[in-house]
């Protein structure tokens, strides 16, 4: 064993003490739906942008069983605005399963929690420890630049052998008790002090110990990800207005807001008036543009140029996937966070006096 090893999780477990994250809604609980409920969540999200969404979560589902008896679309709109919305669906499907396969009780094993929906190899670990006094290393995004920098490993992270070196270290610096607190502690001190740009190594309690300190390279370890261009795409999306109301869509169940609502997106050269009357089957009366935006991906960036379509439906049959909602109503809608935009900007200013009407 080295230096490092001998005192990594003593400091980190004496740092969380002091500087860690004590408080948070998640915390202070071994229920397991409630810390698998934060973990999912707190993946690719930060704990700010978590907490009320957490909260609203549990007061409509205060128990797994409740989830799980719920409609996926119920769970969508709770998740909306949230993102990764894959994450919303595994979720459901993850309560099903341990309703089913498991009597309603989340296993104890890692290796069995690591086997349902949307649960990973880490999440399990953290969800293992926290609850069930598990002895299982963790190894998120923070955990990796934690390690990364203070052994000083290079090599692109996301590659299997890099992958490998690091749970492999991750396991070794485990320590052979507090294991849930040496795991909260190194969340922490990723999110807190080993941050991706301008960490405070000032405060860190293993400055002394860090390869990556001492020779300079917190900028360059953990190996920054090959940056490829990211593309742009550019969408038409359809705002069909009757009066109030607006027309959706449900999307695809994959792809881009998979299992969200969204507005109609106009195939590339069709033109609008004519596709959207063919389509939903209603008379245009007036078209106009609306402001466009750009709504960042994890691997590309759309660029949405929304078209306002005072429509006057033919008849009143919907086909299924398709709804009209009320402008005023959209808030408990499942909608991805742009179209929410959209539709606050078509609301307010449907409500402006025309004069005042400035684009
Ligand atoms: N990110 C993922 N899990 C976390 C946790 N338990 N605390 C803080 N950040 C996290």
């Amino acid at each position: 064993m080295n230096a490092l090893q001998a005192s990594f999780a003593a400091r980190l477990i004496r740092w969380h003490q002091r500087h860690g994250r004590h408080d948070l809604p998640w915390q202070n609980t071994t229920d397991p739906y409630r810390v698998w409920l934060s973990e999912i969540m707190l993946q690719q999200t930060q704990v700010a942008t978590v907490i009320p969404y957490y909260l609203r979560f549990l007061e409509r589902f205060p128990r797994l069983a409740a989830l799980a008896a719920a409609p996926v679309e119920e769970v969508m709109a709770l998740w909306s605005g949230l993102g990764y919305y894959a994450r919303a669906r595994n979720l459901h499907a993850c309560a099903q399963a341990v309703m089913s396969r498991h009597g309603g009780k989340f296993p104890h094993d890692p290796d069995v929690i690591a086997e349902l929906p949307g649960i990973g190899r880490s999440t399990a670990n953290s969800i293992a420890t926290f609850c069930f006094g598990a002895h299982a290393p963790i190894l998120d995004g923070n955990v990796k630049r934690v390690l990364c920098r203070a052994c000083g490993i290079e090599g692109q992270p996301t590659s299997s052998a890099v992958d490998k070196r690091l749970w492999a270290l991750a396991a070794e610096l485990m320590p052979a008790r507090q294991g849930a607190i040496h795991n909260q502690a190194q969340m922490d001190l990723g999110a807190m002090v080993c941050t991706r740009t301008k960490p405070r190594c000032e405060a860190c309690p293993l400055n002394d110990i860090c390869v990556a300190h001492a020779s300079g390279r917190t900028a360059e370890l953990p190996t920054p990800k090959l940056r490829r261009e990211i593309p742009l795409r550019h969408a038409t999306l359809l705002v069909l207005q009757d009066g109030a109301r607006v027309l959706l869509e449900a999307r695809p169940p994959n792809g881009i807001w998979g299992g969200l609502l969204s507005l109609p997106e106009l195939p590339q050269g069709a033109d609008a008036e004519t596709w959207a009357e063919q389509r939903f089957g209603c008379r245009v009366i007036a078209v106009s543009p609306a402001p466009t935006l750009v709504h960042g991906f994890s691997h590309f960036r759309l660029h949405i140029a929304p078209l306002l379509l005072r429509v006057k439906p033919l008849h009143s049959a919907m086909e299924p996937g398709r709804q009209w909602l009320d402008l005023a109503a959209t808030e408990g809608a499942a909608l991805p966070a742009p179209i929410r935009t959209i539709l606050a900007d078509v609301h307010t200013s449907g409500k402006r006096p025309l004069l005042s009407r400035k684009r």
